[in-house]
């Protein structure tokens, strides 16, 4: 992982100084490296000894850059990572534009690795993570959106890049296909659980521990899941509650919706569904020969489903 940091700020140069602002603001604020991490343990259980796997573990967290610098601009955030957002330090207009650099830098970097199958994963990742936002755009304000359609979006902007995190080091590794595949379900799996958790600590978290604002979510009428079931399992007074919500966007109605959904059971539910995500994650790599980084993924599956931050 230091070499990946390493690798992370050799491939920042450029010689406009306001992208390397922008971009060292945002990736000297932390974040947890997840994704990097997976592709490197991926590789190592796919036993690859080379040294291109700190390259593709940062270009996979410069893709990851590039989508929060993004959509922080279109979920109007302002914390982020403990500090403000991007978008409220520099402005919305440097902040697409950092994110297009850092994409577009992505792209320069893997061409390193010179394999037309790593450009296939990275290109077709990218693709879908940019669907899966105009698709969840497509909900925003929308009551009636149930929990499959929840769930398209959720597979689409967060899980492809943990399968495509997890696939890279399978191939890095030469992996016989059924193991690529298993990796690649599991980055999936862990990805969706990732994602559920993340609309759980929206409405429950942190601010301290998760370094973003409660209730950005709900802000902006953005119909996640402990809301679906919300509005599935509630009382007609508690519908109405959420339904207003989702179609008006705000934080006026926070508190009630919290009490729709924690009476409700709907963050339980979404955790239940979390954890079954993360059990489905862990299956798909069973039978990958035993190693200490196998040991590790089953760990952060664990992690994804319990974090707090
Ligand atoms: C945030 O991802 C965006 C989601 C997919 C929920 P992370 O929670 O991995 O963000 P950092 O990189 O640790 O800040
Ligand atoms: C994840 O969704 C966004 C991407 C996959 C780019 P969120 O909008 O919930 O992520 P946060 O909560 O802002 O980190
Ligand atoms: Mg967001
Ligand atoms: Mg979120």
């Amino acid at each position: 992982m230091r070499a990946v940091d390493a690798t992370i700020r050799r491939r920042l140069e450029s010689d406009v100084a306001l992208i390397r602002e922008v971009a060292e603001y945002i990736i000297a604020s932390g974040g947890k490296r997840l994704r990097p991490a997976m592709l490197l343990l991926a590789a190592g259980a796919a036993g690859y000894g080379g040294r291109h796997h700190h390259e593709l573990a940062a270009v996979v967290e410069f893709i990851h850059t590039a989508t929060l610098l993004h959509d922080d601009v279109v979920d109007e955030s302002g914390l982020r990572r403990g500090r403000k957002t991007a978008n409220a330090a520099f402005g919305n207009a440097a902040s697409v534009l950092v994110g297009d650099f850092l994409y577009s830098r992505a792209f320069q970097m893997m061409l390193t690795v010179d394999d037309m199958r790593v450009m296939a994963v990275l290109a077709e990742a990218t693709n879908t993570i940019a669907e899966g936002e105009v698709l969840q755009l497509l909900n925003v304000h929308n009551a009636d959106t149930d929990e499959v359609r929840y769930l398209e979006v959720v597979r689409r902007k967060t899980a492809k890049l943990f399968e495509a995190a997890t696939r890279l080091g399978a191939i890095l590794g030469r992996a016989a296909p059924e193991n690529e595949e298993g990796l690649a379900q599991y980055g999936m799996h862990v990805g969706t659980a990732f994602q559920l958790i993340d609309d759980v600590l929206d409405y429950s978290g942190d601010l301290q521990e998760t370094g973003k604002n409660l209730g950005d979510d709900l802000n902006e009428g953005k119909p996640t899941l402990p809301l679906i079931y919300a509005l599935r399992n509630g009382t007609q007074a508690q519908v109405q509650t959420v339904r207003h919500a989702i179609e008006q966007g705000g934080r006026d109605d926070f508190a009630a919706v919290l009490e729709a959904i924690t009476d409700t059971g709907a963050l339980d539910y979404a955790r239940a569904q979390a954890a079954s995500e993360a059990k489905l994650a862990c299956t798909a790599i069973e039978q990958l020969p035993h190693s200490k980084y196998r040991d590790s993924l089953l760990q952060l599956a664990d992690f994804a489903v319990n974090r707090t931050h």
